[in-house]
C-alpha cells in the first residue's frame, strides 16, 4: 500500500479506523500530552506509577492537573466511566478498567460506572433491548473481577436507571445543538433520532455526583481515545449548568491480533473476549499477526520487528509488567532466537493462565452484583 491508498485515520465513539497516529490525536482533538510532572504527582498518591502510565499507554489529557490540584487542595474528586453492552467484554475494554482501579485506590475516589445498554440498542440493528440489558449484567461481572471498590462503585445501566438521568440529560441537551452533534459525532440527517439525542445521556453522569451529593465534585474520565467526542461536548455547557468541566484522562488502543486496528468485538476472531474457552482463545493467539519472516531460517538470521508484532503488543500492553523481562522478550525477538511459532504458543499460555484467574473471579462476582448497582 502506497503512503497515497493508506485509509484515512478516522478515531469516532463508533469507528476507529486507519493508522492511528496519537501525536496527531492530540492535536486534532486539541488534548495535551501527559508530561513527567504529572505522572510524578500521581505516583506520589499512588505509592507507584502504573504499568499503562509507565509505558505511555494512558498518554493524553485534558485538565488532569487541575484535577490533581482539586484532589491536592482537599476538594472532593470522583471518577466516571463506561461500557457500551452489546456482547462479551474483551481485553480492550479492560484496559481503561484496570487503570481506573489504581485510580480508585490512589485517590479513594468513588466511581460512577455508566453502561449505555440504550446507546447499543440504537445502533446496532440487530439487538434487542433485553439483550443490551442483559449485557449490562454481564459486563458487570467483568468490571466487579478487575477488582473496584464495592462501597464505591456505582453502576448505571441507562434503560433501568433513567429515573436517576432523565432531569439531568434534558438540562444537558437543552444546551446542544443538532448542528453541534453532527460535526462532533458526524452524524447525518438519516440517522436515528435515539443516537441524536443519546450525547446527552452520555455526558449525565459527569455531574450525578455532584447532584446526589449536593456540592460541585471533580471528575476525571478515564477511557481510550474514542470516547473524546462526548467529553469535548460536555466541557462545552458544564459551567453553563453550574458544573465543573470534566477532566479527561485518555488511554491508546489494544490492538487487536490481525494485522492492525484496534481490538474490536466485530473482529471476534482477533479479539480475547474475557469468557472465551482457554483453547479458543489459545487458538486466537496462536494465528495472531507477528510480522515474522517467511521461514523459520531467515527468522533465526535476521531476526524479527517486535514493533509491528501483537504477541509482542500484548506484552507490552498488558502481560508482562516488569520492564526488565519485557527488554529481553524484544531482544530475543530482534536477535532471532525465538521463533514467532513458540513465542506465540508462550504467549497462549500466559492468556490462559490469566483467562482461568478471571474466569474464576468473573464467577465469584455473581453474588457480589447487587452492591455494585446504583442505589
Ligand atoms: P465501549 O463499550 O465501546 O468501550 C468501553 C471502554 O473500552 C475502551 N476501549 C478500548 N480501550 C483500549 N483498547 C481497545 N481496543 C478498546 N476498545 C474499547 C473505550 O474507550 C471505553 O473506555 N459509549 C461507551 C460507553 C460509555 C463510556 C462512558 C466509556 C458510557 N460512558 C464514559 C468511557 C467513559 C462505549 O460504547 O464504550
Amino acid at each position: 500500500m502506497t503512503n497515497e491508498e493508506k485509509e484515512e485515520m478516522v478515531v469516532t465513539p463508533w469507528r476507529v479506523s486507519g493508522d492511528v497516529d496519537y501525536n496527531k490525536l492530540i492535536e486534532q482533538f486539541g488534548t495535551r500530552p501527559l508530561t513527567k510532572g504529572l505522572l510524578d504527582r500521581i505516583e506520589k498518591h499512588a505509592g507507584y506509577l502504573h504499568v499503562q502510565l509507565r509505558r505511555g499507554i494512558f498518554f493524553s489529557h485534558r485538565d488532569l492537573d487541575w484535577w490533581l490540584d482539586m484532589y491536592e487542595a482537599g476538594n472532593p474528586v470522583g471518577l466516571y466511566t463506561g461500557r457500551g453492552p452489546s456482547g462479551p467484554v474483551h481485553l480492550g475494554h479492560m484496559l481503561p478498567w484496570f487503570f481506573t482501579k489504581y485510580l480508585q485506590d490512589a485517590f479513594d475516589a468513588d466511581l460512577y460506572f455508566q453502561m449505555t445498554d440504550d446507546e447499543k440498542f440504537l445502533i446496532h440493528p440487530n439487538l434487542t433491548l433485553d439483550d443490551t440489558v442483559h449485557y449490562t449484567y454481564e459486563n458487570t461481572l467483568d468490571l466487579i473481577a478487575c477488582g473496584l471498590n464495592p462501597r464505591k462503585t456505582h453502576v448505571i445501566s441507562d434503560v433501568k436507571d433513567i429515573n436517576h438521568l432523565y432531569r439531568l440529560a434534558l438540562q444537558v441537551a437543552r444546551h446542544v445543538t443538532f448542528s453541534t452533534i453532527k460535526a462532533v459525532f458526524g452524524l447525518t440527517e438519516s440517522d436515528n433520532i435515539g443516537i441524536i439525542w443519546f450525547p446527552a445521556i452520555q455526558a449525565t453522569p459527569c455531574f450525578i455526583q455532584s447532584v446526589r451529593e449536593r456540592r460541585n465534585v471533580a471528575v476525571l474520565i478515564p477511557a481510550a481515545i474514542d470516547q473524546d467526542p462526548y467529553w469535548r461536548m460536555t466541557r462545552d455547557i458544564a459551567e453553563r449548568l453550574g458544573y465543573y468541566k470534566p477532566a479527561q484522562v485518555h488511554a491508546k488502543f489494544l490492538p487487536g491480533l490481525g494485522r492492525g486496528g484496534k481490538m474490536s468485538a466485530s473482529l471476534p476472531e482477533t479479539a480475547i473476549f474475557t469468557i472465551d474457552p482457554l483453547e479458543v482463545a489459545a487458538c486466537k493467539v496462536m494465528a495472531a499477526y507477528t510480522g515474522g519472516r517467511p521461514t523459520v531460517k531467515e527468522q533465526r538470521e535476521m531476526g524479527g520487528e517486535p514493533t509491528v508484532c501483537t504477541v509482542y503488543a500484548y506484552y507490552y500492553y498488558l502481560f508482562e509488567e516488569n520492564d526488565l523481562k519485557l527488554t529481553e522478550i524484544e531482544r530475543e525477538c530482534r536477535a532471532g532466537d525465538i521463533a514467532c511459532g513458540d513465542c506465540k504458543a508462550r504467549l497462549a499460555e500466559v492468556v490462559k493462565r490469566f483467562l482461568i484467574e478471571f474466569q474464576m473471579k468473573r464467577e465469584k462476582a455473581r453474588s457480589q452484583l447487587d452492591q455494585f448497582l446504583l442505589k
